[in-house]
């Protein structure tokens, strides 16, 4: 499909569209995530599976999710963005009907590898394709709607799950993915290249074509090639570049920090464990299921401020302030416990202090982190970098996810929503000593201040 297609709409409309086709791989990341807490119990019934092989079930997903990022990283070098996406989206549709028509916990748990194969491949892929194709004063809002569609997924999961729950029918739970699925494996093939890949292969006059389409006819698109241009003649990547290039090191362990800042806010001990926080505050079966879903709205509605504010305000200020919102959160949510608190003290602890902590997420760390991953990159060593970032990601959601239980058994219930205050404390001084603005800068500007070695919250703030 020629980027010719997307003359019907205006500029930036056109790099729009395909940002929001792109980004419909969040919503299947979303519902990827929340799904299976719904299904477990039911597929534990069904297979008689222990509690090993339900961890297993549990766990594959994020196995194969670790599994395709280093996967995605050559595909998406080799054969482009765009194809990688569309990889991608046949293993969801796959692996989801897999999943649905599993007659053995062997069956489904190669079901569930190759949904985490499908989301490994498009989480690593979707925000570095969208921010390559966006203009500059729109990419925080373009890549953040990836994260919309991410909270969108897990809020549909949840409805889902309530809803289902009625009916104890696990295969529809996990085989209804596989619509979206078909959705978004047609968009991916209306996809125009991107325009810097084109370049890095050679392709000059298709990578003009598709970015003047993208930027539409009356704009010169004479100085971003140039500036793409002079991007491309370093000739290591990978492994090389980063033994080679201080620079590039400093990239790679930002995006790397970046996503352990993210995971390490404690953001999936509330996706996974909402019903379980709820229970404990006194909330009883329906109250718990519905809480959750009235969670999952929160995180879907306060992403629409990140996606307002972030290329108005920058991604510094929205950052820090999420943080210092996210630690009030888990300071409440550690209130709610304690001996000397009535229920109804607990119970309005516990629903502020989520509220107040995945507002702060969603409209902070949530969006941003996954745009300034994908922005921070110098293109040659761009699939590396945010490879390591995206494994960086998934390795962290294991451990929080894990580590949860064993932290409340240790530390207690106040105590473990306190460590996670405390990280989100710190987490603050380390954005305000490390973190770059990007907001309204080309990626090729960023690399320019990356490369001579300015100081990384420096990056951008001397002359353009
Ligand atoms: C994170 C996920 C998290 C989700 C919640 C994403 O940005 O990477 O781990 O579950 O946000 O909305």
């Amino acid at each position: 499909m020629k980027a010719g297609r997307f003359a019907a709409t205006s500029a930036p409309g056109r790099a729009g569209v395909a940002s929001g086709l792109a980004a419909v791989a969040g919503l299947m990341f979303g519902l990827d995530i929340g799904v299976i807490s719904g299904a477990l119990a039911p597929i534990a019934r069904e297979f008689h599976a222990n509690r090993l092989l339900q961890e297993w079930i549990v766990a594959a997903m994020m196995l194969g999710a670790a599994l395709g990022v280093p996967i995605a990283a050559r595909l998406s070098f080799g054969w482009g963005r765009k194809h990688t996406l569309f990889i991608g989206a046949v293993l969801f549709v796959a692996g989801s009907l897999f999943c649905a028509m599993a007659g053995s916990v062997g069956m489904l748990i190669a079901g569930r590898v190759m949904m985490g194969l499908a989301v490994g491949i498009s989480t690593f892929t979707a925000p570095l394709y969208i921010a390559e194709i966006a203009d500059p004063p729109h990419r925080g809002a373009m890549v953040s709607i990836y994260q919309l569609m991410i909270t969108l997924g897990i809020m549909a999961a949840f409805v889902s799950n309530a809803l289902f729950s009625y009916f104890d029918t696990w295969r529809w739970m996990l085989g209804i993915v596989a619509f979206p699925g078909i959705v978004f494996m047609i968009g991916v093939a209306f996809l125009p290249s991107s325009p810097r890949w084109l370049m890095m292969r050679g392709k000059r006059e298709a990578a003009r074509r598709t970015l003047q389409d993208l930027r539409g006819q009356g704009h010169s698109v004479a100085r971003e090639l140039r500036e793409i241009d002079a991007r491309l003649h370093v000739r290591t990547s990978g492994w090389a570049l980063l033994r080679a290039d201080r620079n590039f090191r400093r990239s790679v362990l930002l995006g790397v920090t970046l996503q352990l800042v993210q995971q390490f806010t404690g953001m999936n001990v509330v996706m996974y464990y909402a019903p379980r926080i709820l229970g404990l505050a006194g909330f009883i079966d329906h109250a718990r299921l519905w809480g959750t879903v009235s969670v999952g709205a929160v995180n879907v509605a306060a992403t629409f401020l990140a996606i307002g504010l972030v290329d108005r305000w920058g991604r510094r200020p929205l950052l820090i302030c999420g943080l210092v919102v996210m630690s009030i959160g888990m300071v409440l949510l550690g209130l709610s416990p304690s001996a000397e608190v009535r229920e109804a003290t607990a119970q309005a602890l516990t629903i502020g202090g989520m509220v107040c902590f995945v507002s702060g997420f969603a409209f902070s760390a949530g969006p941003i982190v996954w745009v300034l991953c994908a922005e921070i990159q110098p293109l040659q060593g761009r699939e590396f970098g945010v490879g390591c970032s995206t494994a960086a990601n998934w390795i962290a959601n294991m451990i929080v996810g894990v580590s949860f239980l064993t932290l409340v058994d240790r530390l207690g219930l106040s105590g473990t929503f306190w460590l996670y205050a405390g990280l989100n404390a710190l987490f603050v001084v380390l954005v305000a000593l490390f973190v770059p603005e990007t907001k309204d800068l080309t990626l090729e500007r960023i690399e320019r201040d990356l490369t001579a070695g300015v100081r990384l919250r420096d990056i951008g703030r001397g002359p353009r």
